[in-house]
Formats: structure tokens, sequence, C-alpha cells
């Protein structure tokens, strides 16, 4: 089977982190892989992307992106009732990948050690597994290590799946080394017995299946005698690259560029875009720790182009997906002009500070899109005292203060949210007024550009289907400036800009600019909504607006918008409906 893309079809995970994930429903029974494959026992080479091991790199062994090859094997029947219809189970795994390691790929059986599962409170001891590589494999006793569940037992991906007892294979570099287990793990079998559910209570399942997992660069790292990953072919023309253009640079340094480049390089490969959510959030974190290294090592090179070549050079003939150099080119320069502007912004916030607190560090972060884990690169005395808990608790108070804010409810009329100017009755209906009701901030800017300063906001009605929103301007639009103005609106919407908040005092919230209704009574302490800067950071934000909220977080979130009706509504004010497209 060829490997799925990184970006899996399981809204449960946000990367494909294993092999198996493209075969979950196979195991479960819920799809069938004899009528889909032809067989139930397939291989893969799978890409596949671990965020849990970001700040392993660096090391020998560990990598963000990497290739995993696999067998896998959806049913142990071994009823031949039709042609590939046989599973295999553990006997046939272990063997399989013994005689793979050993006679197909030439390694030393002195240089082997396992692993099995030892047991525990709730999954028993393998015993069987101990006794095939004992007994058939020959394998003598003090190189079969029983460990726990940390070590020797695999899954679920995701909330939930298939899951079970592990057999692992390790090799070392010498026989001595072997006997101390001292060696790289190379290949993870899993006996998918189990299926863990939400609650994490583990079922038995009616049709155990195998799943192997074996790290394509670790594994070469072995056959080709080399010290660690960096110094394989994957990753030597990268690496001697990233070497040739920098001085001097610390050997670390070398070995996160290299994974992240590759790593960023074959996410946007599969069409993954940066940004401030989910999987997209963590492409930039990487994008912007090369970013950041670039300027701290003072490498003058743009890493990225070359790196492009290289990976082009070195996978595309695996991988077509990476060939697309223009585009991925495009992608990652883009995100490299974003934050250069915004870097050099948020720099200049943080040379205000002393110290960063958790909630200083999350305004950095809203306002000039620094992530957390950059602070440390960048000013790693400022936030020794920083720690990352801190920043997520108030991460998640901001979100919890936009939820509580979202479900105000409003009695006796049936409306979630009723704020004069935003209705909501439902929780369906709530994302897409947010998107219009940003899309209105948007709109009066682009107004008073085309028609002048005279065209000020009078009043607004958003609902789930169209945002109304009234303007003092004393003639019709013309067609034209219709599509002038629908067309500014949308363009500032692909541009991506941040849409955040400031609170303060009124006087100074005023002395900024931001648009406000005259006639009515503020409170002294405000909320001024921004969107932008529109040329990134350092410019004139977009748009700055005296408003309670709520907003998308970014303005690609909007969509599309069209202007659907223009009308007069009395004298001196003229009513302009926009809806989604
Ligand atoms: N699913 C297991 C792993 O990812 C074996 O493929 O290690």
């Amino acid at each position: 089977m060829p490997s799925s893309s990184l970006i899996p079809s399981d809204s449960s995970v946000l990367l494909t982190t294993a092999g198996m994930q493209q075969f979950k429903p196979y195991y479960t029974g819920k799809a069938d892989a004899l009528k889909d494959f032809g067989s139930v026992n397939v291989t893969s080479a799978q890409k596949c992307f671990r965020t849990s091991d970001i700040e392993s790199v660096g090391d020998d062994t560990h990598l963000t992106f990497f290739e995993m090859l696999g067998n896998f094997s959806f049913t142990v029947s071994s009823e031949a009732s039709s042609e590939g219809g046989a599973g295999y189970f553990k006997k046939e795994a272990i063997k399989l990948a013994y005689e793979f390691v050993v006679d197909i790929l030439g390694v030393s059986p002195e240089r082997i050690y396992v692993t099995v599962f030892g047991g525990d409170h709730e999954v028993p001891e393998d015993k069987e597994s101990f006794n095939i590589w004992h007994k058939d494999m020959g394998i003598s006793a003090h190189r079969i290590k029983k460990c726990g569940r940390g070590d020797n037992f695999w899954g679920p991906t995701g909330a939930e799946g298939p899951c079970g007892p592990t057999t692992e294979i390790y090799v070392a570099s010498t026989a001595a080394l072997a006997n101390d287990s001292k060696g790289v793990e190379i290949w993870n079998i899993v006996f998918n017995e189990y299926y863990s559910k939400i609650d994490k209570t583990l079922d038995k399942l009616s049709q155990p299946g195998v799943d192997t997992g074996m790290g394509l660069e670790r594994l070469a790292t072995v056959l080709q005698g080399v010290p660690n990953v960096f110094e394989t072919d994957l990753f030597h023309p990268l690496v001697s690259k990233i070497r040739e253009v920098s001085d001097n640079i610390d050997e670390r340094i070398v070995r996160i560029l290299a994974d992240h480049l590759r790593a960023v390089i074959f996410l946007v490969a599969d069409g993954l875009l940066p940004s401030n959510k989910e999987a997209g959030y963590i492409l930039r974190r990487l994008l912007r720790r090369i970013l950041v290294y670039e300027i701290k090592y003072d490498i003058h090179a743009d890493l990225f182009p070359l790196a492009i070549e290289v990976v082009g050079n070195n996978f595309g003939g695996d991988y077509p997906e990476v060939n697309n150099k223009k585009l991925i080119a495009g992608v990652l320069s883009e995100e490299k002009s974003k934050f250069e502007k915004a870097l050099a912004n948020g720099l200049k916030e943080i040379e205000k500070y002393k110290e960063i607190t958790a909630k200083d560090a999350f305004y950095i972060y809203e306002t000039f899109g620094l992530p957390f884990e950059l602070l440390g690169e960048l000013v790693p005395v400022k936030v020794k005292n920083l720690k990352k808990e801190d920043f997520e608790q108030e991460f998640k108070k901001h979100q919890e203060i936009s939820r509580a804010g979202l479900e105000k409810k409003f009695g006796g009329h049936g409306l979630v949210m009723d704020t004069g100017e935003l209705k909501v009755s439902s929780e369906e209906e709530m994302e897409k007024v947010i998107r219009l009701h940003t899309a209105t901030h948007l709109l009066q800017r682009a107004l008073r550009d085309a028609l002048g300063p005279s065209a000020h906001q009078m009043g607004s009605d958003i609902t789930a289907e169209r945002a109304r929103f009234d303007f003092s301007f004393n003639r019709k639009l013309t067609e034209e400036e219709i599509k002038k103005i629908e067309d500014a609106v949308n363009e500032v919407i692909g541009k991506d800009l941040p849409v955040y908040f400031k609170e303060m005092p009124k006087e100074e919230a005023i002395m900024t600019g931001a648009l406000f209704f005259f006639k009515e009574k503020y409170p002294d302490v405000v909320k001024v909504y921004f969107v932008g800067p529109a040329g990134g950071a350092g410019g004139e934000p977009y748009s700055a607006e005296f408003c309670g909220g709520p907003h998308v977080a970014n303005t690609f979130k909007i969509g599309k918008i069209k202007i659907s009706k223009q009308e007069s509504v009395g004298s001196g004010v003229r009513r302009i409906r926009i809806s989604l497209v």
C-alpha cells in the first residue's frame, strides 16, 4: 500500500503518526481488507510525523518527520478460504521480522536483543512472544528483556482505537553492547489484541492483528554503520548543505535545522498551511524555529530554497509531491516574510520586559505571533522562571473567557446570544455570525477607503444568513464602487491578517484613531479590536474599532463574502447587506 498523506482522515489526530493509522478500520472489522486490497496482509512505507518528539530532535535517533516501514495483518485466521484470506499473528510476525533483519539485511544476530511485554494489572505478560524468541528463534534468555506499559505497549493513535502489547528489536553496534542492552530500537511489532475506548478502558478485539513499524532512518543508521540518523544518506546531503552555508554552528542546531526543514517541506507538500491552529500551528512552530535559528546563528543563506532543492532531489523519486518545488517555496517564503515583520515588532515589545510572565507570553503570542517555545530561544534569561504549564493555563483561561462570552444566554428570546448587533439562536450559527462580524469591520474600512471618511457606521445587525450594515452616505453606490469594496474586503481576508483586541482607557483608545459610535456612551475602559497591520507588523492596522467582539482570530477564517444588496434607509443613511459565499 502506498503511504497515506501526513494529513490524516482520522480527525482525532492532527497528523499521521504511524503506518497503521490508515488501516485502523481494518482491525476492527469496520472495513474489509480482502475486499479492498485483495489480501488481509499488507506492507507500506509511511510518512509519519511525531509532535511528541520535537524536543528530542538533536540527539542521535529522534526525528519529527520520518519514514516508517511496516507489515500488517488484519486477521489471525489461518483458514485460507480464498487467496489472500489467511492472516498471521505472533509466531509468523516474529519469524518474518527476524529473518528480514538477519537473513535479508545481514545484521549479525550477535548485535540483536529484543524486548517483550512483562504484564501488568490489566494485560497479562506476553509469554507466548518470549517463547517464540527463545525457543523458535534461538535468542538466549538474557537477550530478551521484559518491559512494562511505557515501553512495550502501543497505541491507540488518537482518542481511541486498536492497541496491544509489543515486542521490539534492538540492534547494538557490537555484541558486547547488545549484551548490556545498549542499542537502537529499529522495529516495533505490535499485537493489536485490544481496543482502547475513549475512557481508556480496554476491550478485547474479536479478531486480533499485527502492526509493525520500522524507522527507516534508524535502520539506515545501523546498516550504513554511521553514528546517527543525520549521517545516513537520507540526511547527509541536507546536513552538508546546511554546514556549507553556516559557519561554526553547533552540531545540535544543524540536526534540528535538517529535521525541521525536511519536515516542513513534506508537510507543505501534503497541502498543510501554517496557521494558528492545530496541525497548521505545528507547522508554523517548526517554520518559525528555523527562522529564529537563521537569525540567532547568523546564517545569511535562505535555507528554504536550498532545502527544497536537496529534499526534492533526494526524495522526489519516491514521493513525487516534494517535486512541487514552486508551490512549496511560495508557502515557505510567505511565512518567512510574515514572520520577519512580526518578529521585528515582537522583539521591540520584548525589550520592554525585564522578566516575561505567562500573561505577557500569551499577549506576545496573540499580538505578535511569537510562539511560546521561541521565547526560550530568543530571550532565555527573561523566561527562565516561566513554565510551559503556566503559559498553557493562560491560554486555556483565554479560551474559557471567549467561550463564556459566547454562552451568555438571553432569557425569553430563545436566542443564545443577542448583543443588539449579533443575533444567534444556536451554537451552529455562532461561527457564521462571528465570521460576518469581522467582515463588517473590514467592510467599514473598505467603504471609507472607497467613499471617503464621511462614510461611517450607523448600525448593524448580524444573523447567520447575512450582515446588515448601515452607514452615513448620501447617494446610491455605483456598480463599480460596490465591486471595488467587495474586492477590497476579500483581498484583506486572503491576506490572513490577525484579529486581536486590546483593552485600554477610553481616552487612549480614541487617540489610537479607532472608530466608534459618536452617540454611544462607552465605559472608562474599552476594548479595541484591531485587524492587521496590513503590511505585516510595523504598519498601521487595517482596521481598529471599539467593539466587544467576538471575532475570528485571523481574517482567512471568514472565507469569502459578497455584497448582496444595497438600499436606502432614510435620509443620508444607506444599508448594505453582505453574506458569506
Ligand atoms: N504502530 C506502531 C508504531 O508506530 C508499529 O507500527 O510504532
